[in-house]
């Protein structure tokens, strides 16, 4: 069975962004993959984070989890930072990756361009490598993601290559060579803000307005909605360069639904915005109530604890070898070990 790694931030709730673009992916491929799938906490104190919030929001993402339908007997749920071998590769990681590369990271141009690249962690420019360490742990064939971490697969791929050329004994495979899966963009593979259709939606934007988070309730949903941004020619038609709003909109609808965007737009030819947002919010609505029911009687059982225990465990026996494998490889140590 092929190996699938992927992982989301603990850095708020939850967004249909993350949803959409990866979430709903995971619960797909558990059928066929042995899977593990992460709480990446350590990613997420790259930027400040007040600490009861941040223990509440990886208890909160564990929990959303398993509410959308992530199986614990079918796949691996952990927490990065309760498996030591990730901060450990991603050391190794960093001394075979150049600061250039790093450097190159739009994700992390964009950051650092806000608040000036002096003042921001040197977490923020030597996340990528961490990441890396999460993919290669597993000896992960594929990694489902939203498109705005391509980039870090690209460079994930780099890496390895290098790594094994310069490590591997002949004929010797060392680190797995993952491949990249993004849902295509009218498939959710980018779900952008409500408020500025030309930004990705974020769970971390300060205009709360901009992102329907998993956890917010109805009335939130059905009003964030009505006031997404469109345009004036009150058309519903799926057009990403000149209304990109409506588009937008098309693209959760059909996401969430098994209607394709032809069909909503046919279904919606003689509707009026108001009418399609209505329709929309209820989707929505529709889809988020029960795994926000689930949700709620999960966060504080015993069972995710449990859950969460016995899958840092699994998760450390693997990533614990292939270390082990990186360590001999590099020369650490006073000699390889098993
Ligand atoms: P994060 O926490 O920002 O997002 C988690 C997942 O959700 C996807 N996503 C979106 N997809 C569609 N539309 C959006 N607006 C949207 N926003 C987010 C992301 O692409 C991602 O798949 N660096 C990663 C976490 C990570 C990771 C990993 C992922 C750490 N290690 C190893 C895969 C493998 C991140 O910040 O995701």
């Amino acid at each position: 069975m092929k190996t699938i790694f992927s992982g989301i931030q603990p850095s708020g709730i939850p967004t249909i962004g993350n949803y959409i673009g990866a979430m709903k992916q995971f619960v797909q491929l558990q059928e066929e993959y042995e899977c593990f799938f992460c709480i990446v906490d350590e990613h997420a104190i790259t930027v400040p984070q007040d600490r009861i919030k941040l223990r509440q929001q990886i208890l909160q993402l564990a929990s959303l989890y398993l509410a959308v339908g992530i199986d614990p007997d079918k796949a691996t749920i952990f927490i990065q930072s309760e498996v030591a071998a990730h901060a450990e590769a991603a050391w190794i990681v960093q001394c075979n990756t150049s600061l250039g590369e790093l450097e190159r990271m739009t994700q992390f141009k964009d950051k650092s361009q806000k608040t000036g690249a002096a003042s921001v962690s040197a977490g923020l420019l030597t996340y990528p490598p961490l990441m890396v360490a999460d993919i290669i742990l597993y000896n992960t064939n594929l990694v489902p993601v939203g498109d705005d971490q391509k980039q870090h697969l690209e460079l994930t791929r780099d890496f390895v290559e290098r790594f094994n050329s310069r490590y591997a004994a002949k004929n010797q495979e060392l680190l797995v060579l993952p491949e990249v899966k993004i849902p295509e963009k009218n498939a959710g593979g980018r779900i952008m803000s409500l408020q500025d259709p030309t930004k990705k939606m974020s769970k971390s934007d300060t205009n709360t307005k901009g992102f329907i988070s998993m956890l917010d309730e109805p009335n939130i949903i059905r009003k964030k909605i009505r006031s997404a941004v469109t345009d004036s020619s009150g058309k519903i038609e799926y057009d990403v360069e000149n209304k990109p709003g409506v588009s937008n909109l098309l693209v959760i609808y059909s996401s969430l639904t098994d209607l394709t965007i032809d069909e909503i737009v046919a279904k919606y030819k003689d509707s009026g915005y108001a009418e399609f947002k209505n329709d929309l919010a209820e989707v929505v609505v529709a889809t988020l109530e029960p795994i926000q029911e689930r949700y709620k009687e999960l966060l504080t059982s015993e069972e995710l604890q449990s859950i969460l225990d016995l899958g840092a465990m699994e998760a450390a026996k693997v990533a614990d070898k292939t270390l082990r494998k990186m360590k001999n490889a590099v020369g650490l140590g006073r000699k390889p070990r098993r």
